[in-house]
C-alpha cells in the first residue's frame, strides 16, 4: 500500500511500480472464503440489469469513477444525507447521476447470501466493470476488499470531479490529484462511448459560451451544433442526449466524434487543444489501436484509488451502519 501510494506521487517510477504494488493488494479471491459466491452473484444480478436496459452500464461506469475521485473508491457517492449535502447532491451529480437502484438490488442478493460480508465499494467496482464489458469493454482486474466509508460531502465532490467546462490543463489537475496521469485522463474519457447525458450539461455550450448569452462554442461541428440545439431546446434541462453516436456499445466512435468536433462537452473538444491529447484521440479513433487495453488499464488503476482507507462494511449501501 506505501509502494502504492509513493507511486502515486512519484510519477517519474510511474506504471512499473503501480503495476508491482497493484498485485500485492488483496487479490479477487478476498471474499473465497467469508463469501464465495459473491463475485458470481454479482455477475448474475449485473448481467440480468443490463439485459433489461444496456444503457444502465453508463450510469454503473460514471457512478464508479464519481466514487473514485472523492475520498477514494469508498462507496462515499452512494450515501444519503437528510440535508441534501452529500456526494449525490452536488452539481454534477444531482438529478443526473444513475445506477443507485440497481446496486441496491445487487446489494439486496449479495446480503441475501451472506449478510454484512461483501462492500458496497467492491459491489459498485465490480458492478461497473462488469456491466461496461457486458457492452464492449475489455475486462479488468478488481482487487477486492475495499471498505465503505462514513463521510460523504458534496463540498467534495463540487471539488474534485472534473467540469465540462474544464480546459484540458484543468482535467489534468482533477485526475493528477487522484495520481491518474494526462494520459489515462484522454483514454478514461472514452467512457463517454456509452451511455447518455442530460441537456443541463451541454446547454452553457449552446447558448452561453464563455459567458456570453446567446453565443455557441465555434469549435462545434456546425450541423453538430444545429442537431444539438434541436435536442436541447433552451430551458429543456431535462431532455436527453446519446453520449455518442452508438450509445451502448463501447467502441471507438466516441474518439471518432470527438476529432470531428462532434464531443458533446467542452472538456471533450478541449482535449484536442493539447498536442498529447490531440494525438492520442487520433490514435484511439483508428481501428486496431490499443484503446480498449489502456482503458481497462486505466480503469483498473482508478478502481485502486485511495486503498487501504478505513471504514465499514455496510448494510445498507445509502446509509452508514449504526
Ligand atoms: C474528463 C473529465 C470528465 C468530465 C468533465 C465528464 C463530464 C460528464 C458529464 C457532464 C456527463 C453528463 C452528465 C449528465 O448531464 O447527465 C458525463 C457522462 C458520463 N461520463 Fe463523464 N466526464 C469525464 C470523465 C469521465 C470518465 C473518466 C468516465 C469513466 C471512465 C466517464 C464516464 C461517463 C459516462 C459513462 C457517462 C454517461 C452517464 C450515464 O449514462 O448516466 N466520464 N460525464
Ligand atoms: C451565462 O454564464 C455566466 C458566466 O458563467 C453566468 O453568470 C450566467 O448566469 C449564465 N447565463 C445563463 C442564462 O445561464
Amino acid at each position: 500500500m506505501e509502494l502504492y501510494r509513493r507511486g502515486c506521487v512519484l510519477s517519474l517510477l510511474g506504471l512499473l511500480i503501480l503495476a508491482s504494488a497493484a498485485d500485492a493488494y488483496p487479490s479477487g479471491g478476498y471474499y473465497s472464503k467469508s463469501c464465495p459466491n459473491a463475485v458470481t452473484i454479482i455477475k448474475k444480478k449485473v448481467t440480468e440489469i443490463v439485459r433489461e436496459n444496456k444503457n444502465i452500464a453508463g450510469g454503473l461506469l460514471r457512478l464508479h469513477f464519481h466514487d473514485c475521485f472523492v475520498r477514494g473508491c469508498d462507496a462515499s457517492v452512494l450515501l444519503n444525507s437528510p440535508n441534501s449535502d452529500a456526494e449525490k447532491d452536488a452539481l454534477p451529480n444531482a438529478g443526473v447521476l444513475r445506477g443507485f437502484d440497481e446496486i441496491d438490488r445487487i446489494k439486496a442478493a449479495v446480503e441475501a447470501e451472506c449478510a454484512g460480508v461483501v462492500s458496497c465499494a467492491d459491489i459498485l467496482a465490480l458492478a461497473a466493470r462488469d456491466a461496461t464489458v457486458l457492452v464492449g469493454a475489455k475486462s479488468w482486474e478488481v482487487n477486492l476488499g475495499r471498505k465503505d466509508g462514513l463521510i460523504s460531502k458534496d463540498t467534495e465532490a463540487n471539488a474534485k470531479l472534473p467540469n465540462p467546462l474544464g480546459t484540458f490543463d484543468e482535467l489534468v489537475q482533477n485526475f493528477g490529484a487522484v495520481g491518474l496521469s494526462q494520459e489515462e485522463m484522454v483514454v478514461l474519457s472514452g467512457g463517454h462511448t456509452i451511455g447518455r447525458s442530460s441537456c443541463r450539461s451541454v446547454e452553457p455550450r449552446l447558448y452561453n459560451f464563455s459567458g456570453v448569452a446567446g453565443s455557441t462554442d465555434p469549435s462545434i461541428d456546425p450541423k453538430f451544433a444545429a442537431e444539438l440545439k434541436k435536442k436541447c431546446p433552451k430551458n429543456q434541462q431535462g431532455s436527453i442526449l446519446s453520449m455518442d453516436p452508438t450509445k451502448n456499445t463501447f467502441d471507438l466512435l466516441y474518439f471518432k466524434a470527438v476529432l470531428a468536433n462532434k464531443g458533446l462537452f467542452e472538456s471533450d473538444a478541449n482535449l484536442l487543444t493539447s498536442a498529447v491529447g490531440k494525438q492520442l484521440v487520433r490514435k484511439y479513433s483508428k481501428p486496431g489501436s490499443s484503446f480498449l487495453d489502456d482503458f481497462a488499464a486505466g480503469m483498473r488503476k482508478m478502481s485502486n484509488i485511495g486503498w487501504g482507507s478505513e471504514g465499514e462494511v455496510r448494510k445498507v449501501c445509502s446509509a452508514v451502519n449504526h
